[in-house]
């Protein structure tokens, strides 16, 4: 049947009708705020703005319990943990110590509040001082099981101080599996793996890269993480982390990604969670600062397509500010 006996505009009409019809949720549930805490003594300021992130501040330790607190308050479901070490070295091992700021302010954040998850970044740039994700070899590249070795090691130490899920971002080979076991060996067998699985070597990290320090001393990350050319390998990626126990899997970044949101979702057939970039939160609010779009109607835009796109749980710097629009909507 079409035209005139069909018209779409009917169900259009009136709020009423567009909500009984809408086909996508957004609700602060599915968020997760990423949160940059800070190894600093005290005379270190406890919240230091970003300059390429309007909004967004490296935190310490209290200030991340603060962070949380609110996000908890809001119904933001989890904060992602990212760590800026004091002292970095060659093998990045500040972040496997038991005492580092990742491990300290996750012991912190569940105390203060044990319902909200935490989940941590497994990775070793922002530890290393040559900035790359995993232990060089001598002629600059990244040595993958060397390296494997290691991420096991901090995932295990962020189980024990208490992350409720593990979130490796590096994108070497076998990680995950290698992962799983030692968490098993360690007793921490409940602990859920949310994979990186489909992570692209991309423009849109600047932002998050000043943040956390985090910039390659030298080179750049596409010998490991992925041609953003490349979509069929996206989801072989995601399916060998299916393979090696991952509890869910990650597209990032998100915006220039959906269709792989899309068909990773349906082919993995694991929860999905999709990571709304620094770079893409930073083009929103400079354009929204500019006057050329409206941030508030723009945020729950992006948020809802990475939703509709097949996102379970979205990772994104736009967290507070989406929940707190989502309860005013209501
Ligand atoms: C690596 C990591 C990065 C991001 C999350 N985990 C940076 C990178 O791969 O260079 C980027 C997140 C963002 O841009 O918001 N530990």
């Amino acid at each position: 049947m079409a035209f005139p006996k069909t018209r779409m505009r009917r169900l259009r009409a009136t709020e009423g009708l567009r909500g009984l019809v809408r086909e996508t949720e957004l609700s602060a549930a599915r968020l997760m705020l990423p949160l940059f805490v800070v190894d600093a003594g005290s005379g270190h300021p406890s919240r230091e703005p970003i300059a390429t992130m309007p909004g967004v501040e490296r935190l310490s330790i209290s200030a991340a319990v603060a962070e949380a607190r609110e996000a908890a308050a809001l119904g933001i479901a989890a904060v992602m943990l990212f760590g800026i070490p004091g002292e970095k070295d060659e093998h990045g091992s500040a972040a496997w110590d038991d005492e580092g700021v990742v491990q300290v302010a996750a012991r912190a954040i569940k105390q203060a509040q044990p319902e909200l998850l935490v989940v941590t970044d497994v990775c070793l740039c922002e530890y290393t001082t040559h900035g790359h994700c995993g232990v060089l070899r001598a002629d600059g590249s990244v040595d993958n099981d060397a390296t494997v070795e290691l991420l096991a090691r901090i995932a295990v130490s962020h189980a024990r101080a208490g992350a409720d899920l593990v979130a490796p971002s590096d994108m070497m080979d076998g990680r995950v599996g290698a992962i799983r076991e030692e968490l098993d060996g360690e007793g921490f067998s409940e602990i859920p793996i949310l994979a990186y699985s489909a992570k692209f070597a991309s423009a849109f990290y600047g932002p998050f890269r000043d943040a956390a320090g985090s910039t390659p001393a030298f080179g750049d990350r596409r010998a490991y993480q992925m041609d953003p050319a490349n979509a069929r390998e996206a989801v072989r990626e995601a399916l060998l982390d299916v393979q090696e126990g991952a509890d869910m899997v990650m597209v990032k970044p998100a915006l220039a990604y959906g269709d792989l949101i899309s068909a990773i979702k349906s082919a993995a057939g694991l929860p999905l969670a999709a990571y709304n970039v620094s770079g893409e939160y930073a083009m929103v609010k400079a354009a929204a600062a500019a006057g050329a779009i409206d941030e508030r109607a723009a945020v729950l835009e992006i948020l809802t397509s990475l939703r509709r796109a097949g996102a379970d749980t979205i990772i994104s710097y736009h967290a507070k500010d989406a929940a707190r629009w989502l309860t005013e909507q209501s």
